[in-house]
């Protein structure tokens, strides 16, 4: 059976809140990319989100929050967090921050056991009313099946995972296209764990530091989930391309025009929304991409780390 895709309209939020109380899963649009929502608090609800995405359970899960003060209860705000947030939330930034065992609600399963939270605010309408509906705080991963391509539209989420969610709720294409950039404050140091969609050049400015850089180990305790294969498409993936080779679909990017380009103008914010979507076009008509070379500031560090790991086999 595969899940109603319904417009956010009042019944349909009032639906999906309901759904999420029962302990359902609900696929959501955010500004980054879909999700797939449940109750942060209910793990059996999570066990069954990890389940639905065949998610390692190593892995912990993004705690998305309404602007009505859920963050506060949450998290310990230490050091210069705060003051980051108020400059970027609602928006693609997530933080991790020591859980507060005393006030906190997120259930152990949603953090994997760590003594440590993430949390985001999401800049899309969607999200917010249907968090302060449901009045609690989420969970929320990309919306894909663990180990493929984050879904930028409902169709997306309904092609993928259409029989394993119980609603889906249309927003239209996402705005930003790239998950959330993730800035640790579990540390000594302010570090950046996930590029993404805020460039980490606006958080070094309004931090006044620069952001250590966690590794890509698999295993490093700093960085869980920084699995190496996240973003795979069917097709092989080759990297850097000036050309197409024999057999190849190509991937352009500015001035390298393809049979998509990502930016005609070379503008990396462009590229960043159309990255998922060109490269599942692609991916279902070829099984050999190429994509030409994306240059490495602003998003284009992000856009780089994506296909980094969607070429790794
Ligand atoms: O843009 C986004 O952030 C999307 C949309 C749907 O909001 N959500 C998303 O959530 O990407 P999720 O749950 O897939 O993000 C998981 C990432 C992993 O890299 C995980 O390691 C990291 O968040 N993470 C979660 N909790 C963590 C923690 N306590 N410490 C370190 N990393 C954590
Ligand atoms: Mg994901």
């Amino acid at each position: 059976m595969t899940a109603p895709i319904l417009k956010p309209d009042d019944g349909a939020l009032e639906r999906a809140a309901d759904t999420l109380r029962g302990g359902g899963l609900v696929a959501i649009p955010t500004e980054t990319v879909y999700g797939l929502a449940c109750d942060a608090s209910n793990s059996e609800a999570i066990a069954r989100l990890y389940a639905a995405k065949g998610r390692p359970t190593f892995n912990p899960l993004i705690t998305h929050v309404a602007a009505d003060g859920m963050d506060v209860r949450e998290a310990v705000w230490v050091g210069l967090s705060a003051g980051l947030v108020a400059s970027f939330w609602p928006g693609p930034l997530t933080v991790v921050l020591p859980f507060a065992r005393e006030t906190g609600t997120v259930s152990d399963l949603a953090r994997a056991g760590l003594d440590t939270i993430a949390l985001r605010q999401p800049d899309h309408p969607v999200a917010s009313d249907l968090i302060t509906a449901f009045g609690g705080p989420i969970v929320a991963p990309s919306a894909n099946p663990s180990g493929r391509m984050s879904p930028t539209t409902a169709a997306h989420v309904s092609a993928d995972m259409g029989d394993k969610v119980d609603l889906i709720l249309d927003g239209g294409p996402c705005r930003v296209g790239l998950e959330s950039t993730i800035v640790s404050f579990v540390g000594s140091s302010p570090t950046l764990l996930r590029p993404g969609g805020l460039d980490p050049a606006l958080i070094e400015n309004v931090l006044g530091v620069k952001l250590l850089k966690s590794t890509d180990d698999p295993d490093a305790p700093t960085s869980p989930g920084q699995l190496l294969r996240h973003y795979s498409p069917k097709a092989s993936l080759r990297l850097e391309a000036e050309a197409a080779r024999e057999g190849e679909s190509f991937l352009g990017f500015g001035a390298i025009d393809g049979s998509l380009n990502l930016s005609p103008t070379g503008d990396l914010t462009e590229a960043a929304a159309n990255l998922f979507t060109m490269l599942r076009a692609l991916d279902g008509t070829s099984t050999a991409i190429c994509v030409a070379p994306i240059p490495r500031d602003g998003l284009g560090l992000a856009i780089n780390d994506r296909l980094r790991r969607a070429a790794t086999r």
